[in-house]
């Protein structure tokens, strides 16, 4: 378990590519991270820059208090997941699972007079060094101690592979070779593999891709159950939003390697920093439609195809603090926040219906503006209105409104929301302890 710490990191490609620049972020310990954006965004760049499988071209990654920079993967107390998992074909599941245990050497850890771990003030296990028979300890040609080295034993290898296919639901399954297995079961002894090694931070690099969409769905509660089960640090990547919402405590979103935004799934959801975020976070994706905003003795008053909106003062407020003043904007409403009916309102937005979409309990209604741009409105079957559930089949007239709660309020030109509140830039404390790489 492990808190982890990047300060500016940056990743150059020695081809001159900027695949990642600037990535700040503290993750506490236990918590489970989901980094998704579009592909190319550099999310698996990061992920193996925390691995130790790229160089950090510029910054600093820590985990607990070690800078890990110069680590090596090994040294690094790490587990990574793949998308494209090999298993070794020729090996059992049991083999496959404790391959990771068998050659990775441990190092044997300092016990006290009653048999307990000796920790460092860090919570860091201490390990024996080598001491010579007058009990001196032995160094290195570098002057570094030299640890002892053991090896699992049998017992405690059946034991760690045991533990994890019991978490995992594949005890049964641990004689028999991979070939002769589902594709979710393979996944999930890829999945073991990384698990009996206990490591500090768990990486996962979109696991579960290459299942067909059913599996993947129960796949993805089974990963809900593992972290309850392992309570480690998690990183999880994927480009796929329902994923990153619905495993995240807390979701970065990407893109162009730059960090959009960070935050629950419900702040980005509720409170999208801009319009990119805003159209990558729920499905269908955000509506957006042109509009104006006005200001006078500190009134806001926001109008798109002829719906006026005056905003509440709370809303203002938040305006304000970002110094907004007149102009163009762009005004999001998610699909299911527009209310369709037949009749005319005051406020409302005339459409007429392109297609709709019958997705068992609900309808995704196209709807054409007057300048022809199109939107999409998510409404329930139940219990709709006779006349307009005529006007959705026989593509009729319609009429969109919506409330000022649900309205998401862009700059034109940058495309950042006039509501969002910058997050306070990460406070420094006093330099953390450079871990040494081992000869
Ligand atoms: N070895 C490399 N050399 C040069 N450029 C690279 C290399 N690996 C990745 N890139 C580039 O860095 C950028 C980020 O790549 P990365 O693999 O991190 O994206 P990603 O977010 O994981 O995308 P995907 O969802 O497709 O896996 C991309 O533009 C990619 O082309
Ligand atoms: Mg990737």
């Amino acid at each position: 378990m492990a808190e982890l710490k990047l300060r500016n990191v940056c990743k150059i490609y020695p081809n001159g590519a900027l695949a990642v620049d600037n990535f700040n972020m503290d993750i506490a310990d236990k918590e489970f991270i989901v980094f998704v954006g579009p592909s190319g965004c550099g999310k698996s760049t990061t992920l193996r820059m925390i691995a130790g499988l790229e160089e950090i071209s510029s910054g600093e990654c820590y985990i607990g208090t070690r800078l890990v920079n110069d680590l090596e993967p090994k040294e690094r107390d790490i587990a990574m997941v793949f998308q494209n998992y090999a298993l070794y074909p020729h090996m059992t599941v049991f083999k496959n699972m404790a391959f990771g245990l068998k050659i990775g050497k441990t190092k044997k850890e300092k016990r006290d007079e009653n048999g307990e771990i000796v920790k460092d003030e860090n919570g860091e296990i201490v390990y024996e060094v080598v001491t010579d028979r007058k009990g001196n300890p032995k160094f290195d040609k570098f002057g570094k101690p030299v640890y002892k080295m053991r090896k699992y034993t049998k017992q405690e290898i059946h034991d760690k592979v045991y533990e994890a296919a019991e978490i995992l639901g594949i005890t049964e399954f641990l004689d028999r070779k991979p070939k002769a297995m589902s594709g979710g079961q393979r996944q999930r002894v890829a999945i073991g593999r990384a698990i009996v090694r206990k490591p500090k931070v768990f990486l996962m690099d979109e696991p579960l891709s290459n299942l067909d969409a059913k599996l993947r769905n129960s796949m993805r509660s089974e990963i809900l159950l593992l972290r309850k089960r392992i309570n480690t640090t998690f990183i999880y990547v994927t480009h796929d939003q329902t994923e990153a919402m619905t495993l995240g405590d807390r979701i970065v979103i990407m893109r162009n390697g730059v960090i959009q935004q960070i935050g629950t799934p419900k702040q980005v959801f509720d409170d999208p920093a801009n319009l990119f975020v805003a159209g990558f976070i729920g499905s269908p994706q955000m509506n957006f439609l042109p509009g104006t905003i006005a200001e006078e003795n500190g009134t806001y008053v926001v109008s798109t195809y002829g719906s006026v909106t005056k905003l509440s003062a709370s809303y203002a407020e938040l305006l304000k603090n970002n110094a907004v003043s007149d102009g163009e904007i762009v005004v999001g409403v998610r699909p299911e926040h527009f209310s369709l009916t037949c009749k005319k309102s005051e406020n409302s937005i005339p459409a007429r219906v392109s297609v709709y979409e019958m997705m068992g309990s609900e309808y995704y209604v196209h709807c054409i503006l007057e300048d022809d741009r199109e939107v999409i409105v998510r409404t329930q079957v139940h219990g709709m209105d006779e006349k307009l559930q005529k006007a959705i089949e026989e593509s009729g007239e319609v009429h969109l409104s919506f409330v000022e709660s649900v309205m998401h309020l862009f700059n034109k030109e940058s495309e950042e929301s006039l509501s969002y509140q910058k997050p306070a830039p990460i406070k420094e404390e006093a330099p953390a302890v450079k871990a040494e790489p081992k000869e």
